[in-house]
């Protein structure tokens, strides 16, 4: 007991009326402005699998006199069944944060958050030197800390650990740049979300160095200042396992034609909300998802053999043609663009496909274009807005009706399949009357009359 307020105290413990409340059912032990009169009530933590401090500023204990831990509260410790601590609101002297995360070494926590903190002061990490920590992701967002370039040394320390991490969240710091030095540190990291930064094409290129991240399979720089997708492209060349990256929410332009090459692992691209008037190329050859929702695509000329996921709601795309070269597409989503028609002829050889949605179109619902989604319908594959957000925009007699509604009989639809049996009927009537009328003067009128009932 007296171990995990130890460890917990010097993190946890800030001035206010807080304390901490336990919900059983999550095991999440919640801790807001905990005072020293109400420290007790972090025991009640000790069966949470999730333990959270929001509040307070732990500068006063920065110079604390943290000594080594006696054996009791090293079995207190091993005996916490916490696997993720959260730290929120809070001013956390790097200093002490350096000296206390070397006794994460004895517990079980996998998981390590700090939202909205401010890292203070600077360390040189001597403490962690050589050591390794249970924690796997490490989840930094909105926090501020004293620059990056310049302490690569002082990281060096941490070489250990962060060399283990599988997963590292750093999102919503105005994170400009990233010493090609730190990235090495993270030898076997999985997953890196860079979202809602600063980080521009310069910037890029220079984190992502000869041996940075050399094991990164997933990367967001969602909504960073990125600009050319050529040297996004160029940037992330030293990545050889990179399967999915999210650029989406930058401004990029196509600029000239481009030599770069993606690598063939990569799997997933996303590239929603860029701003992006024409297919950039050259897209990655191996791509099994494409996001490019809300841009400003009019016409779509790609030909991925392995795609299955094609996302582009929000366009101003007018039809789609580009379907047959997505023979694999098993989801498909086109809400929102000025697509008049979605032809049977064209979906049909999509195989695969499992899940459409298609709304917000201004269909064309002669015949042969309402038939086309009322037949996708009938597959079942048509998302949730069937039938309601499917309206006619033409012909002038169809407007504002539901496709859905509409008639597509065969009368009305293919008269030529009706008239011509009836013509080759009445044909038919004619010739077994002619006959009847030459055999009725050769006096044959019975076998006449079976013919005439015949024909
Ligand atoms: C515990 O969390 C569950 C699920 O979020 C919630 O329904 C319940 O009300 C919480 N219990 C307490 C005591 O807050
Ligand atoms: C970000 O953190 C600061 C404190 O460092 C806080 O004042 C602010 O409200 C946080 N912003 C968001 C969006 O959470
Ligand atoms: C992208 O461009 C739009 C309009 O051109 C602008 O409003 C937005 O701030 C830009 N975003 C970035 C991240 O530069
Ligand atoms: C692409 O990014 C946007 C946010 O910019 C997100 O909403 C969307 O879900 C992402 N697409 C995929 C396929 O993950
Ligand atoms: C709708 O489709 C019909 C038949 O394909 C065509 O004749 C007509 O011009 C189309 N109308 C519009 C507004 O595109």
């Amino acid at each position: 007991m007296i171990g995990a307020v130890l460890l917990l105290l010097p993190l946890g413990l800030v001035q206010g009326g807080g304390r901490c409340v336990l919900n059983r059912t999550e095991e999440r032990c919640v801790c807001r402005r905990l005072a020293e009169d109400s420290v007790d009530s972090i025991v009640q933590c000790l069966p949470a699998s999730v333990v959270e401090f929001w509040g307070g500023d732990l500068q006063r204990y920065a110079a604390l006199p943290i000594g080594d831990l006696q054996p009791s509260a090293i079995d207190m410790l091993e005996s916490l069944s916490i696997r993720k601590l959260v730290f929120g609101d809070l001013l956390v002297p790097e200093e002490l944060l350096a000296r206390v995360l070397k006794f994460f070494s004895y517990t079980q926590v996998q998981e390590l958050v700090f939202e909205s903190c401010a890292f203070v002061g600077s360390s040189d990490w001597a403490d962690m030197d050589g050591q390794d920590l249970p924690v796997r992701t490490l989840r930094l967002h909105n926090v501020t800390s004293a620059p990056l370039t310049g302490r690569e040394q002082g990281f060096s320390s941490l070489r250990r650990w962060l060399g283990s991490l599988q997963e590292l969240v750093l999102t919503r710091s105005r994170l400009s740049a990233l010493p090609c030095a730190v990235g090495r540190l993270f030898s076997t990291l999985r997953s890196l979300d860079l979202a809602h930064n600063g980080l521009a094409d310069s910037g890029l290129a220079a984190a992502f160095c000869q041996g940075a991240f050399p094991r990164l399979r997933a990367l967001s720089l969602q909504s960073n200042h990125l600009l050319s997708f050529h040297g996004v492209c160029q940037s992330l060349q030293l990545l050889p396992e990179l399967q999915q990256l999210d650029i989406s929410r930058n401004n990029l332009t196509a600029g000239l034609a481009s030599s770069c090459q993606w690598q063939m692992s990569l799997r997933s691209l996303n590239l929603s909300d860029t701003g992006l008037d024409e297919v950039l190329t050259p897209l990655p050859p191996n791509l099994e998802v494409l996001d490019m929702s809300c841009n400003h695509l009019r016409t779509l000329d790609i030909s991925l053999g392995s795609l299955k996921m094609l996302l582009l709601s929000q366009n101003m795309l007018q039809d789609v043609s580009f379907l047959r070269n997505c023979p694999m597409l098993e989801v498909l989503y086109l809400d929102d663009n000025l697509i008049s028609e979605l032809p049977w002829d064209e979906l049909q050889l999509l195989q695969h496909l499992r899940d459409v949605a298609a709304a917000g179109n201004p269909y064309n619902c002669s015949c042969s274009g309402a038939g086309g989604i009322q037949r996708l319908a009938a597959t079942g594959h048509l998302g949730p807005a069937w039938p309601r957000d499917y309206v006619c925009h033409s012909p002038p007699r169809y407007q504002r009706v539901l496709v859905k509604d509409v008639s597509v009989s065969v009368l009305q639809c293919n008269s030529a399949a009706v008239i011509a049996p009836i013509c080759v009927l009445l044909a038919v009537l004619c010739v077994a009357g002619a006959v009847c009328l030459a055999r009725a003067k050769h006096r044959l009128p019975q076998a006449c009359r079976r013919a005439a009932k015949g024909a």
